[in-house]
């Protein structure tokens, strides 16, 4: 039986042709969601692996090295902002070479150590490709933000073929989160008063933060370095309460 045309009967030559070029544009937007779904994947990938390093620690060493982290995929309004920004066509392929940053994945640390343990560990892993990394916790930028970005690429395993797909890490201490949320926020707003003021009140703000970031640092160093006395019961019940870490 042949199958009726529910969304607008095909009569004459020229309701074909828009019929073709819909069936042409619906491929391109399919294509493109495609495209989305395999930045979505990625995220999928890399959040998993965060999570395992910090299950892992958690069971090694009794601490969570990750306080929480974000994900998020890049809006189409964002995509088409940065394309016109890089002044290149918003064309799939265009979007896949120049964009490295649609799947975004935040992780947030409390201690500075703990963020370059974990971009070690995941660099280190066979399947992550580093493309770039850019250390702004050794190098701030001037006007004080601080955190470790990574550019990698992740296999992503689908039915029937692999496909490397990019994704942007950003590794940052919670108290370095805090201070770029409020900058982000600032520097969005169109009239601020005493612009110049805020500025350097947000810089100062920023040293005090590493300052914090550094201090809390040294104190955890030297307190996991204090070794304590311990008994062999007390021994056993530390191997014990290892063993209760509930796993999700
Ligand atoms: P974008 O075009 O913004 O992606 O910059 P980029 O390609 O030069 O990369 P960069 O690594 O410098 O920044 C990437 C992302 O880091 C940004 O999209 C922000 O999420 C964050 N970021 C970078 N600089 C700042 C900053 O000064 N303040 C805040 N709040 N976030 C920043
Ligand atoms: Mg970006």
């Amino acid at each position: 039986m042949e199958k009726k045309n529910i969304l607008w009967p095909v009569e004459s030559k020229a309701q074909e042709l828009i019929m073709g070029q819909a069936m042409e544009l619906l491929d391109d937007v399919l294509d493109y969601k495609a495209l989305m779904m395999s930045y979505a994947c990625a995220i999928k990938e890399i959040n998993t692996k965060f999570e395992v390093l910090d299950t892992e620690f958690e069971v090694r060493y009794r601490r969570n090295p990750i306080s929480s982290i974000h994900t998020r995929l890049k809006s189409q309004t964002s995509i088409l902002e940065k394309m016109a920004r890089l002044g290149v066509a918003p064309t799939r392929e265009n979007v896949e070479t120049y964009l490295n940053d649609i799947a975004g994945i935040r992780v947030i640390c409390s201690y500075i150590d703990d963020i370059y343990r974990l971009a070690d560990a995941l660099t280190r892993q066979a399947d992550i490709k580093l493309i770039e990394k850019k250390d702004y916790i050794s190098n701030p930028k001037p006007n004080g933000y601080r955190s470790l970005h990574l550019i990698v690429s992740v296999p992503i395993f689908f039915a029937e073929s692999v496909k490397e797909v990019k994704a942007e890490v950003q590794i940052r201490t919670i108290a370095m989160d805090f201070w770029a949320s409020l900058e982000h926020q600032i520097k969005y707003k169109k009239h601020v008063e005493h612009a110049e003021d805020v500025i350097a009140r947000l810089k100062e703000c920023a040293d005090e933060i590493a300052h914090v970031d550094e201090t809390m640092q040294q104190l955890r160093i030297e307190m996991d370095s204090i070794k304590e006395e311990t008994t062999g019961a007390e021994a056993l019940y530390e191997k014990l309460k290892k063993i209760d870490i509930s796993l999700r």
